[in-house]
């Protein structure tokens, strides 16, 4: 499964974190030039007419704030947005907020009390050190095989996963990127735990947290990760990924399928993994693309989630 520790260097950057600043709102701005420059070009009094007050002198006038799109004050009561989470729908969750800005933005403000992150079958899910999966033994719905030449026999994904997963890699091999094809898909909790004791046995446990999420904890349960691999005359491993022609064109493109790079070196500190350019993390195409545009480099910092290097329990 490909236990690659980062070096230090692959660690010192920090995430990119989506809070930002305070910024002073236009109007204020302009007001306090509008001051300053009415200070500047007030007559200054002379020492013999100290008794006379100057001229008011107008303000430079403060231009209309432009208020952007605004999202629903409660998406939640959205008839629409209900009928989809009821049926499962979750693509057409994220359009009825008015897209994947708009349903991370709502999430992030407390705004959309009808969506769990926690919730194993969406899209939205996140799992991670202090998110296991609820239920631990979850088992996902809908399995389908992996469209793609398979290096292990964990060949399974969600059929909505293994579809994307084909159009990326047909796309990667028409743009000239090369053959991709997939190592792990879904592991039960059962196939995770064994893995996790197994690298835990042979590397002990501070390295096999850093590369293999303990039972119930892994995106893998979900039905909704895969690892791809890069094929040429034969299928490489997973340490072999990272740097080939395949790897750099899922790095840029696999948003537009709907999935995220969800463990990239700079993610370390807020994963607690160690890089993983292999696992590919599906979300569906409008969170993705939300992902891409607004910079975001870990699931938990466009979710507004806590860091989470460490198992809390
Ligand atoms: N390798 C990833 C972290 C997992 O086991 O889910
Ligand atoms: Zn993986």
């Amino acid at each position: 499964m490909g236990l690659m520790l980062p070096s230090p260097h692959a660690q010192h950057a920090a995430p990119r974190s989506p809070m930002r600043g305070p910024a002073l709102p236009i109007g204020v701005a302009v007001t306090a030039i509008g001051i300053l420059i009415s200070i500047a070009s007030a007559p200054i009094a002379s020492s013999s007419a100290v008794e006379e007050m100057p001229e008011p002198v107008a303000v430079v006038q403060v231009p209309t704030v432009k208020v952007g799109a605004t999202i629903a004050a409660d998406p939640c009561a959205d008839p629409t947005v209900l009928q989809s989470l009821s049926s499962g729908d979750d693509a057409a969750t994220v359009a009825g907020f008015g897209g994947g800005e708009n349903f991370r933005a709502a999430v992030v403000a407390g705004n959309a009390p009808c969506i769990s992150l926690t919730d194993p079958a969406r899209l939205w899910v996140v799992v991670n050190k202090s998110l296991p999966l609820n239920p631990p033994e979850y088992e996902p719905a809908g399995l389908d095989s992996v469209p793609l030449q398979m290096t292990t026999r964990s060949g399974l994904v969600r059929s909505d996963v293994a579809a994307a997963v084909g159009q990326m890699a047909d796309a990667a091999a028409a743009a000239g990127a090369g053959r991709i094809g997939a190592n792990n898909g879904y592991r039960s909790y059962g196939l995770q735990a064994a893995n996790y004791d197994n690298f835990v046995r042979t590397l002990g446990q501070t390295d096999a947290d850093a590369g293999s999420a303990r039972p119930g904890h892994s995106e893998h349960q979900t039905g909704l990760a895969l690892d791809v691999v890069a094929c040429d005359a034969a299928c490489g491993g997973l340490d072999g990924f990272g740097g080939t022609g395949q790897s750099e064109w899922v790095a840029a493109n696999a948003w537009e399928f709907g999935f995220i790079v969800r463990y990239e070196d700079v993610g370390t500190p807020v994963t607690g993994y160690a890089p993983e350019p292999w696992h590919l993390r599906y979300v569906g195409v409008d969170l993705a693309a939300a992902y891409r545009s607004g910079g975001y480099r870990t699931l938990e910092e466009f979710f507004g989630l806590p860091a989470a290097p460490d198992y809390t329990h």
